[in-house]
């Protein structure tokens, strides 16, 4: 399973990348707008750090013809951009159009497994599920991973399953479970993954009992 973190902060990234563990980042207009920083400055950093490993940046415009001329512009800013569209007419034709061209897309806002269909169909690369959203609203996100997940198999579909607004571990676990590709996390979950109160008590005592030995191994 692929981890991406979702987040603009750059020192995060930078953190979690060296841990090893990093293998994307996504973004989205609401967390460029919390990062306080330039798009386009701060999707080429996160391209510098990631370097062959992809890097979700969001089309901003609803019209295709835009859309795409947003794309044209966000692809110069690395070798490892995928492009985001929503999941709406214009977005999937620009979907399928970049994606023919052999650009990577990742179709954002899917709450339907008939949506993610559609973006199999339009050759996305990444389909975005927003389990946490759903959850929100009373509705469990994870069926909705179950079923695309399933829809995908069915047909061999290419396109990756990539469990998008996922907001604590059990989110990761479940869509692990089911086996879908990638999960984006925010940077405080991905931490929340290491931790187990039984592994700090068994640290505790070996510490304890190493320091009575009086030994060192260096
Ligand atoms: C996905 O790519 C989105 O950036 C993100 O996961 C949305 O998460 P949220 O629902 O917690 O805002």
């Amino acid at each position: 399973m692929k981890f991406f973190v979702d987040t603009a902060d750059i020192s995060e990234i930078k953190k979690i990348n060296e841990t090893g563990m990093l293998d994307g980042v996504t973004t989205n207009p609401s967390i460029i707008a919390k990062s306080g920083k330039n798009f386009l400055e701060v999707i080429k950093e996160i391209s510098t750090i990631l370097d062959d490993r992809p890097v979700s940046a969001e089309c901003v415009s609803l019209d295709y013809n835009t859309m795409m001329k947003e794309a044209e512009k966000l692809l110069t800013l690395g070798n490892n951009i995928t492009i985001k569209v929503p999941l709406t007419v214009d977005g999937l034709k620009a979907c399928k159009e970049l994606s023919d061209n052999g650009v990577d897309v990742n179709v954002t806002l899917c709450f339907s497994a008939n949506q993610a269909l559609l973006a199999g169909k339009a050759g996305a690369r990444y389909i975005s599920p927003f389990v946490g959203r759903h959850d929100d609203w009373g509705i469990d996100g994870m069926d909705l991973i179950a079923d695309i997940c399933n829809v995908y198999d069915n047909y061999d579909f290419p396109t990756e399953v990539l469990v998008a607004s996922a907001r604590h571990p059990q989110h990761l676990l479940s869509s692990a479970k089911i086996g879908a590709d990638v999960i984006t996390i925010p940077p405080k979950v991905f931490y929340q993954l290491y931790q187990h109160p039984y592994t700090d008590l068994g640290l505790n005592a070996f510490e304890k009992d190493w320091a009575e030995t009086g030994q060192s191994i260096l």
